[in-house]
């Protein structure tokens, strides 16, 4: 059995969402409270078993290396001044797990850039997690329960979760082999179908940040044609795989908080807060004043 430890996070993109945040500060880097976003990615990548991960950046977002290097004048200065719990929580970014970079020359989409971890696969199934999607379970991570459903199906993953109706035409959405199946956790999909109107959907169940691919996904990606906006999607690339009776769903469990975009961010600050027994208090008196 081939085991999943390899895994890729694409954080090339532009996250023009976040303008103009973005222009100096790579949005995976972006802190929900003081913990950047990629930190929580990373950590849910080692947690569900991963040893090797390739981060996918682009030119101007070396601030995601350095993060996760060592920092060693930072690390004397803490240790100089007996700051000792701050010095454990700067050295925990750079041990969480071994990490690779890799380059995307031009931002031409998901499915380019997972294309750029080639290399890095060496012919293994590979996992994926997306540089702006956090999910907090409570018991097995996301990419856990999706790595549990490679290794029972042997098939590619998409990791799915139903969406409200209005929100339809802004995710990938599946189509499964048998309607009554989309009531199951993990089960076989005929078709996926990109941002479609929600009277055309296949379903509700939209694909959200947590794959599992097997190899012959590069293939797939090296067919795939670029779309209106010029773009690789990897949607489009599973459609080949798909055809073939080769990807599953698996419906996983847990809060998804999409860091890309102005609501979710926020959503996840508030969350976070909520969870902290430093502040909650502070915070949920502050957020009753505004009643
Ligand atoms: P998004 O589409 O949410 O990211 O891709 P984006 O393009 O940066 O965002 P907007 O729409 O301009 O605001 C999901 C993930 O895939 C990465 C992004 O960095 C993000 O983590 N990505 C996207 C790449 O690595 N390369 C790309 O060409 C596109």
């Amino acid at each position: 059995m081939n085991k999943v430890t390899k895994a890729v996070i694409p954080a090339a993109g532009l996250g023009t969402r976040l303008l103009p945040a973005t222009k100096a500060i790579p949005k995976e880097m972006l802190p929900i409270i003081n913990i950047p976003t990629l930190q929580y990615i990373v950590q849910e990548a080692a947690d569900a078993g991963i040893k090797e991960l390739l981060i996918v950046i682009s030119r101007g977002k070396e601030a995601i290396k350095n993060h996760f290097a060592p920092a060693a004048k930072l690390e004397a200065e803490l240790l100089a001044k007996k700051k000792l719990a701050l010095l454990e929580e700067v050295r925990k970014s750079n041990k969480i797990v071994k990490i690779k970079y890799v380059y995307q020359a031009k931002q031409l989409g998901l499915g380019h850039a997972i294309g750029c971890a080639k290399d890095f696969a060496k012919g293994q199934p590979i996992a994926v997690l997306l540089g702006d999607d956090v999910v907090v379970s409570k018991g097995k991570t996301a990419l856990g329960q999706c790595i549990d459903a490679y290794n029972k199906t042997k098939c590619s993953i998409v990791g799915v979760q139903p969406v409200e109706t209005k929100v339809i035409n802004k995710y990938g959405i599946v189509s499964p082999v048998k309607k009554a199946d989309a009531k199951k956790d993990v089960f076989a999909i005929k078709n996926l179908v990109e941002k479609p109107e929600p009277e055309e959907a296949p379903s509700n169940l939209a694909i959200l940040g947590r794959y599992v691919l097997t190899p012959d996904i590069f293939n797939a990606i090296a067919k795939t044609a670029k779309d209106k906006s010029g773009e690789i999607q990897i949607t489009n690339a599973l459609k080949f795989l798909a055809k073939k009776n080769k990807v599953c769903a698996c419906k996983f469990s847990g809060t998804r908080y999409d860091l890309g975009n102005k609501v979710g961010m926020v959503k996840a600050t508030i969350d976070f807060a909520l969870r902290d027994n430093e502040i909650k208090e502070d915070i949920l008196k502050f957020i009753r004043s505004k009643k």
